[in-house]
């Protein structure tokens, strides 16, 4: 019988590699925990209306990336492709934006009917922040701060570089435009059929072809920094101090247009040269016109989303993951040393919520206990034999760094593994 296969671009995520994605979700809630992120979740499916009227009728991801599905009684509705639209959809709908200061993040699968390959996928998930009712260039050098922190933790901050544009007020987006049409029109023999039909439809996202051929026209064009209202310039250059005052190197890229429409003023991409063409692993800037144009009292938002599975192949890429793994492996022989190892290892889990302690199962002697410990990863495995149960002792064996093995009494030793496996994660950040 013909087995039945996952579908292209939506891969599966295996055991030997969750431990990665785990260590991964663990540093993204440190980082928007430390800046007060609140978590909002949202559901998967939105109406179609949503993406169109957000994200923009002529761009990639509503003209050809969505998978869109008719319901029985004829409502259309989309898998999302993004989270921002959803989020201010709910922070309009729940009332979560009216005259406050809100800072939310999110994480989830997003969809997109690209052309799968390594980096780019049908199914991907995305984490990512969005702060509402803010509309000083402090909250986007906030948002960068955070990002960076978040390199720092993943050791990434060398592999990545920080691009920024301002894309000014509507109105000065409007005069960029102008001379963007008039600028390609007198070019048009050279434009490719895309290109052609957005000189027409949205001039700005000629900006953003990946087409080699057109890469020369496209450096030519007119900058959008040089048509930036006087507000907009005061804006990027106060955010180009809070990022030097921050010691945070950044690029100008004045092509830089993003692949949706809602963005105004702040724009910007990390990127890195170290996944070919998807190169761009998090990216964002400000949406200062979105909750109006979907019907709320206008509200300024800025934020931004990043790729998760793009940063794990750079860590990868970079010659290693960091791990979620096991701190510790509980040996024990015989039925009194069994009984004495389980109870042990429940107190050291009340001690510390933030070890994870396996305690051997299946039997089997000292060696393939020893063996399988080695296997499992854990720092450290602990010793339950008739010896140490006697004493009320546990033996502790250091299995990843040259050190004596403990004997220790166990309300001593719950106070030291919980003091050592702190000071193990503190390291290795
Ligand atoms: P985006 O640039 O479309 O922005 O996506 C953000 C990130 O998601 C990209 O930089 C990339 O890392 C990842 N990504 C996008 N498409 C794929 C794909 N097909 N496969 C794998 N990874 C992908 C947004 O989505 C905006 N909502 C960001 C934002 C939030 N702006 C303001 N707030």
């Amino acid at each position: 019988m013909e087995t039945i296969q996952g579908i292209r671009g939506m891969p599966d995520v295996l055991p030997e590699n969750t431990k990665a994605w785990q260590y991964f979700e663990q540093c993204w809630s440190r980082v928007v925990h430390a800046y007060g992120y609140e978590e909002i979740r949202l559901p998967l499916v939105e109406s179609t209306h949503l993406f169109k009227r957000s994200i923009g009728e002529v761009t990639d991801i509503v003209e050809k990336e969505m998978f869109s599905f008719e319901t029985n009684d004829g409502e259309s509705l989309s898998l999302r492709p993004e989270g921002t639209a959803g989020c201010v959809r709910a922070g309009i709908e729940h009332h979560l934006l009216y005259h406050q200061v809100r800072r939310l993040w999110y994480s989830g699968p997003m969809f997109r009917y690209e052309r799968p390959q390594k980096g780019r996928y049908r199914q991907f998930s995305q984490v990512g922040i969005e702060a509402f009712g803010l509309d000083g260039p402090d909250i986007d050098v906030e948002q960068i701060t955070l990002t960076h922190r978040l390199w720092k933790l993943l050791r990434l901050q060398s592999a990545v570089t920080l691009q920024i544009n301002s894309l000014g007020s509507p109105e000065s987006r409007a005069r960029y435009r102008e001379t963007l049409v008039d600028y390609f029109s007198k070019q048009e023999k050279f434009l490719d059929e895309d290109s052609k039909r957005r000189l027409k439809t949205n001039p700005l996202r000629i900006l953003d072809s990946k087409n080699p051929a057109l890469q020369e026209l496209i450096l030519g064009a007119p900058k959008s920094h040089d048509y930036l209202d006087s507000e907009s310039q005061a804006h990027f250059e106060a955010f180009q101090q809070g990022l030097s005052d921050q010691q945070i190197a950044f690029e100008l890229n004045p092509q830089l247009v993003r692949g949706l429409d809602y963005y105004n003023r702040t724009v910007y991409e990390w990127c890195t040269d170290k996944l070919g063409a998807q190169g761009a692993v998090c990216a964002g800037g400000r949406y200062d016109g979105l909750v109006g144009q979907l019907g709320g009292s206008p509200t300024p938002g800025v934020g931004f989303a990043l790729g998760v599975e793009r940063v794990l192949l750079l860590q990868e890429a970079l010659g290693g993951r960091e791990q979620a793994s096991l701190d510790c492996y509980v040996l024990h022989l015989g039925d009194k040393a069994s009984s004495a190892a389980w109870r042990f290892s429940e107190r050291l889990r009340d001690a510390s919520s933030n070890l994870s302690v396996v305690v051997h199962c299946g039997g089997g002697s000292f060696k393939q206990q020893f063996k399988k410990a080695d296997k499992s990863g854990a720092k450290v495995a602990l010793i339950f034999g008739e010896e140490e149960v006697n004493a009320n002792k546990v033996g502790i064996k250091f299995l990843r760094e040259q050190r004596d093995q403990a004997v220790m009494a166990e309300v001593d030793a719950i106070a030291f593994l919980t003091d050592y496996i702190r000071g193990k994660i503190n390291e290795s950040n």
